[in-house]
Protein backbone atom coordinates (compact mmCIF):
# COMPACT_ATOMS: atom_id res chain seq x y z
CA UNK A 1 0.00 0.00 0.00
CA UNK A 2 1.07 3.53 -0.49
CA UNK A 3 0.10 7.04 0.60
CA UNK A 4 -2.45 9.31 -1.03
CA UNK A 5 0.35 10.64 -3.88
CA UNK A 6 1.53 7.13 -4.58
CA UNK A 7 4.84 7.49 -3.51
CA UNK A 8 6.51 4.09 -1.63
CA UNK A 9 7.97 7.43 0.78
CA UNK A 10 6.77 10.61 1.27
CA UNK A 11 8.37 13.65 3.71
CA UNK A 12 6.92 16.71 4.51
CA UNK A 13 9.32 19.12 7.07
CA UNK A 14 11.35 16.33 8.47
CA UNK A 15 13.52 17.59 10.55
CA UNK A 16 16.16 15.75 12.85
CA UNK A 17 18.46 17.00 16.06
CA UNK A 18 21.33 14.99 17.03
CA UNK A 19 22.66 16.50 20.30
CA UNK A 20 22.59 20.23 19.68
CA UNK A 21 22.73 20.33 16.14
CA UNK A 22 19.81 19.99 13.51
CA UNK A 23 21.06 17.64 10.92
CA UNK A 24 18.13 17.33 9.10
CA UNK A 25 15.79 20.97 8.14
CA UNK A 26 12.14 20.70 6.97
CA UNK A 27 12.95 18.32 4.13
CA UNK A 28 10.06 17.96 1.49
CA UNK A 29 10.83 14.70 -0.93
CA UNK A 30 9.53 11.58 -2.34
CA UNK A 31 10.55 8.19 -3.38
CA UNK A 32 8.89 6.61 -6.31
CA UNK A 33 7.76 3.59 -5.91
CA UNK A 34 9.54 0.38 -7.80
CA UNK A 35 11.89 2.43 -9.28
CA UNK A 36 15.96 3.32 -7.79
CA UNK A 37 16.48 6.82 -6.21
CA UNK A 38 19.70 7.66 -5.10
CA UNK A 39 20.31 9.63 -2.50
CA UNK A 40 23.84 11.83 -2.73
CA UNK A 41 25.82 14.32 -1.14
CA UNK A 42 28.70 14.98 0.47
CA UNK A 43 30.23 13.34 3.60
CA UNK A 44 28.21 14.70 6.95
CA UNK A 45 25.01 15.71 4.92
CA UNK A 46 22.36 13.93 6.23
CA UNK A 47 22.47 10.74 4.16
CA UNK A 48 22.70 8.16 6.77
CA UNK A 49 20.33 10.31 8.80
CA UNK A 50 17.65 10.47 6.44
CA UNK A 51 18.07 6.13 5.37
CA UNK A 52 17.44 5.65 9.40
CA UNK A 53 14.48 8.28 9.88
CA UNK A 54 12.95 5.91 7.02
CA UNK A 55 13.43 2.72 8.04
CA UNK A 56 12.88 4.01 11.67
CA UNK A 57 15.35 4.07 14.01
CA UNK A 58 16.37 7.80 14.42
CA UNK A 59 15.28 9.74 17.51
CA UNK A 60 14.24 13.06 17.63
CA UNK A 61 12.55 13.11 14.42
CA UNK A 62 9.65 15.82 13.74
CA UNK A 63 7.42 16.49 10.61
CA UNK A 64 5.68 14.04 8.43
CA UNK A 65 7.38 10.99 7.13
CA UNK A 66 5.05 8.24 5.50
CA UNK A 67 7.13 5.00 4.71
CA UNK A 68 4.90 2.62 2.19
CA UNK A 69 1.19 4.53 3.61
CA UNK A 70 2.29 3.87 7.25
CA UNK A 71 4.51 6.20 9.64
CA UNK A 72 8.12 5.59 9.79
CA UNK A 73 8.81 3.15 12.20
CA UNK A 74 5.49 1.46 12.28
CA UNK A 75 5.65 -2.00 13.17
CA UNK A 76 3.78 -3.57 10.36
CA UNK A 77 6.77 -2.29 8.44
CA UNK A 78 9.33 -4.07 10.04
CA UNK A 79 8.98 -6.71 7.03
CA UNK A 80 7.83 -4.60 4.33
CA UNK A 81 11.50 -2.61 4.40
CA UNK A 82 15.17 -4.07 4.28
CA UNK A 83 17.95 -2.02 6.13
CA UNK A 84 21.64 -2.42 5.16
CA UNK A 85 23.83 -0.16 6.95
CA UNK A 86 26.59 1.58 6.41
CA UNK A 87 29.24 -0.57 8.33
CA UNK A 88 27.71 -4.28 7.24
CA UNK A 89 27.05 -6.57 10.26
CA UNK A 90 27.85 -10.16 9.47
CA UNK A 91 28.78 -12.59 11.76
CA UNK A 92 32.42 -13.51 10.14
CA UNK A 93 32.58 -16.91 11.88
CA UNK A 94 29.12 -18.44 10.28
CA UNK A 95 28.70 -19.46 6.90
CA UNK A 96 26.93 -17.54 4.08
CA UNK A 97 23.72 -19.65 4.67
CA UNK A 98 24.06 -19.79 8.65
CA UNK A 99 24.26 -15.93 8.38
CA UNK A 100 21.15 -16.08 6.50
CA UNK A 101 19.21 -18.90 8.09
CA UNK A 102 19.65 -16.93 11.47
CA UNK A 103 18.60 -13.69 10.30
CA UNK A 104 15.50 -15.55 8.49
CA UNK A 105 15.17 -16.60 12.05
CA UNK A 106 15.13 -13.58 13.73
CA UNK A 107 12.66 -11.45 10.96
CA UNK A 108 10.35 -13.96 11.68
CA UNK A 109 9.01 -14.59 15.48
CA UNK A 110 6.01 -15.90 14.20
CA UNK A 111 8.21 -19.13 13.04
CA UNK A 112 6.60 -19.45 9.36
CA UNK A 113 7.28 -23.23 8.29
CA UNK A 114 10.50 -24.08 7.72
CA UNK A 115 10.24 -24.49 4.41
CA UNK A 116 9.13 -21.42 3.79
CA UNK A 117 12.44 -19.90 5.46
CA UNK A 118 14.26 -21.88 3.05
CA UNK A 119 12.56 -20.61 0.32
CA UNK A 120 13.70 -17.26 1.33
CA UNK A 121 16.97 -17.99 2.38
CA UNK A 122 17.55 -19.38 -1.50
CA UNK A 123 16.00 -16.62 -3.28
CA UNK A 124 17.97 -14.01 -1.70
CA UNK A 125 21.40 -16.24 -2.36
CA UNK A 126 20.28 -16.85 -6.18
CA UNK A 127 19.55 -13.02 -6.09
CA UNK A 128 22.77 -11.90 -5.22
CA UNK A 129 24.84 -14.70 -7.36
CA UNK A 130 25.93 -16.38 -3.79
CA UNK A 131 24.56 -19.62 -4.20
CA UNK A 132 28.18 -21.19 -5.07
CA UNK A 133 29.44 -19.47 -1.65
CA UNK A 134 26.43 -20.32 0.43
CA UNK A 135 29.12 -22.63 2.56
CA UNK A 136 32.05 -20.10 2.43
CA UNK A 137 32.61 -18.55 6.41
CA UNK A 138 31.72 -14.80 5.82
CA UNK A 139 35.08 -13.95 7.12
CA UNK A 140 36.78 -15.87 4.40
CA UNK A 141 35.01 -13.50 1.71
CA UNK A 142 35.97 -10.27 -0.45
CA UNK A 143 34.84 -7.10 0.32
CA UNK A 144 32.10 -6.86 -2.72
CA UNK A 145 31.06 -10.59 -1.73
CA UNK A 146 30.65 -9.74 2.03
CA UNK A 147 28.57 -6.52 1.11
CA UNK A 148 26.40 -9.18 -1.16
CA UNK A 149 25.49 -11.36 1.58
CA UNK A 150 24.71 -7.99 3.40
CA UNK A 151 22.12 -7.54 1.00
CA UNK A 152 21.16 -10.82 0.89
CA UNK A 153 20.05 -10.52 4.56
CA UNK A 154 18.00 -7.07 3.58
CA UNK A 155 16.26 -9.33 0.79
CA UNK A 156 15.11 -11.91 3.23
CA UNK A 157 11.47 -11.31 3.75
CA UNK A 158 10.93 -9.94 0.54
CA UNK A 159 10.96 -6.33 1.18
CA UNK A 160 8.73 -4.03 -0.81
CA UNK A 161 11.24 -1.03 0.16
CA UNK A 162 15.38 -1.48 0.29
CA UNK A 163 17.35 1.03 2.20
CA UNK A 164 21.02 0.70 1.35
CA UNK A 165 23.50 3.24 2.78
CA UNK A 166 26.53 3.70 0.57
CA UNK A 167 26.56 0.04 -0.53
CA UNK A 168 29.78 0.36 -2.73
CA UNK A 169 31.65 2.32 -0.92
CA UNK A 170 35.43 0.85 -0.96
CA UNK A 171 34.81 -1.24 -4.00
CA UNK A 172 36.79 -1.08 -7.56
CA UNK A 173 34.98 0.22 -10.16
CA UNK A 174 34.18 -3.20 -12.08
CA UNK A 175 32.62 -4.64 -8.40
CA UNK A 176 30.76 -1.46 -7.75
CA UNK A 177 29.23 -1.86 -11.79
CA UNK A 178 28.32 -5.49 -11.13
CA UNK A 179 26.47 -4.30 -7.43
CA UNK A 180 24.63 -1.78 -9.61
CA UNK A 181 23.34 -4.26 -12.43
CA UNK A 182 22.10 -6.34 -9.22
CA UNK A 183 20.40 -3.28 -7.77
CA UNK A 184 18.89 -3.14 -11.52
CA UNK A 185 18.14 -6.72 -11.70
CA UNK A 186 16.31 -6.61 -7.80
CA UNK A 187 14.75 -3.86 -8.89
CA UNK A 188 12.89 -5.33 -11.84
CA UNK A 189 12.59 -8.46 -10.82
CA UNK A 190 11.19 -8.34 -6.96
CA UNK A 191 9.29 -5.13 -8.24
CA UNK A 192 10.99 -3.25 -5.31
CA UNK A 193 11.97 0.61 -4.81
CA UNK A 194 15.33 1.35 -3.77
CA UNK A 195 16.92 4.20 -2.08
CA UNK A 196 20.36 3.74 -2.29
CA UNK A 197 22.92 6.43 -0.82
CA UNK A 198 26.67 7.11 -2.09
CA UNK A 199 29.17 10.27 -1.80
CA UNK A 200 30.04 9.20 -5.65
CA UNK A 201 28.27 11.41 -8.08
CA UNK A 202 28.78 8.94 -11.10
CA UNK A 203 27.15 6.40 -9.79
CA UNK A 204 24.06 9.25 -9.37
CA UNK A 205 23.46 8.67 -13.89
CA UNK A 206 22.58 4.68 -12.78
CA UNK A 207 19.72 5.98 -11.02
CA UNK A 208 15.82 6.46 -11.72
CA UNK A 209 15.38 9.37 -9.51
CA UNK A 210 17.86 11.56 -7.20
CA UNK A 211 17.90 13.38 -4.45
CA UNK A 212 20.57 15.38 -4.09
CA UNK A 213 21.69 16.86 -0.44
CA UNK A 214 24.04 19.36 0.70
CA UNK A 215 24.39 20.51 4.86
CA UNK A 216 20.96 18.99 5.97
CA UNK A 217 18.91 20.60 2.92
CA UNK A 218 17.24 18.68 -0.21
CA UNK A 219 18.86 20.76 -3.17
CA UNK A 220 17.12 18.89 -6.30
CA UNK A 221 14.76 16.24 -6.17
CA UNK A 222 14.29 15.21 -10.07
CA UNK A 223 15.72 12.34 -12.65
CA UNK A 224 19.58 12.37 -13.31
CA UNK A 225 18.13 13.49 -16.94
CA UNK A 226 16.08 16.71 -16.07
CA UNK A 227 18.87 17.53 -13.62
CA UNK A 228 21.71 18.09 -16.41
CA UNK A 229 19.43 19.57 -18.84
CA UNK A 230 18.02 22.34 -16.12
CA UNK A 231 21.87 22.69 -15.16
CA UNK A 232 22.73 22.69 -18.71
CA UNK A 233 25.31 20.34 -17.39
CA UNK A 234 27.26 17.74 -18.99
CA UNK A 235 27.18 15.16 -16.28
CA UNK A 236 25.34 14.92 -12.57
CA UNK A 237 28.74 16.15 -10.27
CA UNK A 238 28.43 19.39 -12.45
CA UNK A 239 25.11 19.67 -12.36
CA UNK A 240 25.33 19.42 -8.42
CA UNK A 241 28.03 21.90 -7.97
CA UNK A 242 26.19 24.55 -10.30
CA UNK A 243 22.95 23.87 -7.84
CA UNK A 244 25.96 24.61 -5.09
CA UNK A 245 26.65 27.79 -6.47
CA UNK A 246 22.89 28.78 -7.18
CA UNK A 247 22.00 27.89 -3.27
CA UNK A 248 24.74 29.99 -2.10
CA UNK A 249 23.97 32.58 -4.36
CA UNK A 250 20.93 32.92 -3.10
CA UNK A 251 21.45 33.11 0.45
CA UNK A 252 24.40 35.75 -0.16
CA UNK A 253 21.46 38.11 -1.60
CA UNK A 254 19.58 36.95 1.12
CA UNK A 255 21.73 38.53 3.74
N1 LIG B 1 25.42 12.03 17.85
C1 LIG B 1 25.52 13.12 17.11
N2 LIG B 1 25.42 14.36 17.66
C2 LIG B 1 25.50 15.47 16.89
N3 LIG B 1 25.70 15.44 15.57
C3 LIG B 1 25.81 14.25 14.99
C4 LIG B 1 25.73 13.03 15.70
N4 LIG B 1 25.86 12.01 14.84
C5 LIG B 1 26.03 12.57 13.62
N5 LIG B 1 25.99 13.90 13.70
C6 LIG B 1 26.11 14.86 12.60
O1 LIG B 1 25.00 14.70 11.75
C7 LIG B 1 25.37 15.06 10.42
C8 LIG B 1 24.81 14.04 9.45
O2 LIG B 1 25.44 12.79 9.66
P1 LIG B 1 25.16 11.56 8.70
O3 LIG B 1 25.85 10.39 9.28
O4 LIG B 1 23.71 11.46 8.45
O5 LIG B 1 25.90 12.05 7.36
P2 LIG B 1 26.16 11.23 6.00
O6 LIG B 1 25.70 12.11 4.89
O7 LIG B 1 25.61 9.88 6.11
O8 LIG B 1 27.76 11.18 5.95
P3 LIG B 1 28.74 10.02 5.33
O9 LIG B 1 28.71 10.20 3.84
O10 LIG B 1 30.08 10.37 5.89
O11 LIG B 1 28.24 8.70 5.79
C9 LIG B 1 26.88 15.16 10.39
O12 LIG B 1 27.24 16.50 10.25
C10 LIG B 1 27.32 14.60 11.72
O13 LIG B 1 28.44 15.28 12.20
MG1 LIG C 1 26.43 8.00 6.09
Amino acid sequence: MMNSSGAAVQARGLTVRRGDRTVLRGLDFAVPPGRITGLLGPSGCGKSTLMRSVVGTQAQVTGTLDVLGHPAGHATLRSRVGYVTQAPSVYTDLTVRQNLDYFAAVLDPGRARRDAREESVARALADVDLGSHADALAGRLSGGQLNRVSLAVALLGSPELLVLDEPTVGLDPVLRRDLWELFHRIAGRRAATILVSSHVMDEAERCHRLLLMRDGEILADDTPDALRRRTDSENVEQAFLHLVDEANALQESAR
